[in-house]
């Protein structure tokens, strides 16, 4: 017999959101295995409700409340396979916390996943928005991902290679309702050059020798770099950077550079990325607030929730944000979290 599933009505997802703003979702239920994940998608079918799968809640906005049925993934656990003297694949379940993760495996010598320290969130919505920090991606280490087809309620792998990784981006991104993935598999190695590449970490670590660092050195430069800049969630309750990196075309990129020669890019084949928290800041919104939500006064790609903020309130004004840019610099920024329910 399956074990009965706990369903909860009209529950709270203010605990369940980073942003820490009011939603209800109109049935709540947590799951701890694929088999109670399965049945809660049966239930919610019969029950003709609308389905969001939440892991950490830490890149979602909530317009109002989720008129239908919320899945928290509470999936736990991980394990080494392959395990030889050059590396092993490490394998998370979806509701392992990625940050403790990242630590445990940095922890046990391992290379790979260091620079992607203290990203708040699940291990399951990882691959979703390809998590990258100071200049690693998570396809870098991917192997595969377990899922669970919504179609056919059926366990399949995918190769990280048909999970189409893009900049903060993947099927799962751009198909919301295909799949949930039940575990990730990371290929991690013993023996790989760490990258402290990324000028925050170059002078965190003082131009040093890579070869002399461990990964935990790495994971703790990455969360003394992020302390400096990036508010805790827990105190300043935020989903992280709140647009995209903008990419624009070469021509545009050029008369732009006319105007502001200190424009910070990154080159792409072909095409140029801008660091948004640069417009943002230069467009005069870094470290303005009203009196709910604000603009984050060491990261301009953060937005806050100061004080009892509602999902539109944030949204209100990221779009301030977005038209001051536009208007400023005649160029788009895309938000990067997901938005759910009614605006
Ligand atoms: N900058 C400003 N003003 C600011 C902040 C930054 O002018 O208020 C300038 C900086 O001087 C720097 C440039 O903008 O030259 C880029 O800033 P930073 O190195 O902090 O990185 P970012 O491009 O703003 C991206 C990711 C972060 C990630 C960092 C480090 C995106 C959307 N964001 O930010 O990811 O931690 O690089 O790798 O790609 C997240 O996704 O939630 C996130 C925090």
């Amino acid at each position: 017999m399956s074990p009965a599933l706990n369903i909860v009505e009209g529950a709270s997802l203010q605990a369940l959101n980073t942003l820490a703003v009011p939603s209800r979702a109109r049935f709540l239920a947590a799951v701890t295995s694929t088999a109670e994940l399965q049945q809660a998608l049966r239930w919610g079918q019969e029950h003709k409700q609308a389905v969001l799968v939440l892991g950490g809640g830490s890149n979602l906005v909530f317009a109002g409340d989720f008129q239908g049925l919320v899945i928290r993934m509470a999936l736990r656990g991980r394990r080494w396979e392959q395990v030889d003297e050059q590396g092993a694949v490490l394998v998370l379940k979806a509701g392992e916390n990625w940050h403790e993760a990242v630590l445990y495996a940095a922890r046990s010598g391992y290379r790979g996943i260091e620079n992607l320290a203290l990203i708040p969130g699940t291990a399951g919505a990882a691959p979703v928005q390809n998590i990258g920090a100071y200049g690693t991606e998570l396809r870098d280490c991917l192997e595969s991902v377990t899922v669970l087809d919504r179609q056919n309620l059926e366990v399949r792998t995918l190769p990280a290679s048909a999970c189409e990784f893009g900049y903060r981006d993947s099927l799962f991104k751009r198909h919301p309702g295909q799949y949930i993935i039940l575990e990730i598999r990371l290929r991690l190695s013993r023996h790989a050059p760490l990258n402290i590449g990324y000028r925050d970490l170059q002078d965190y670590f003082d131009d040093g020798d890579p070869a002399a660092l461990t990964p935990l050195d790495v994971a703790e430069g990455v969360m003394a770099v992020r302390h400096r800049k990036l508010p805790d969630p827990a105190v300043l309750p935020n989903v992280g950077s709140f647009f995209k990196n903008p990419v624009i075309e070469r021509a545009q990129f050029g008369a732009l550079q006319a105007r502001f020669p200190d424009i910070v890019c990154y080159p792409l084949d072909g095409s140029v990325k801008l660091a948004a928290a640069w417009l943002i800041d230069q467009a005069g919104w870094k470290g303005y607030r009203n009196s709910r939500v604000g603009v984050h006064n060491r990261q301009a790609l953060v937005l806050i929730n100061h004080s009892g903020g509602t999902g539109r309130d944030v949204l209100s004004l990221a779009d301030k944000v977005r038209q001051s840019v536009m208007e400023t610099f005649g160029v788009e920024l895309e938000m990067e979290p997901g938005v759910v329910g009614e605006r």
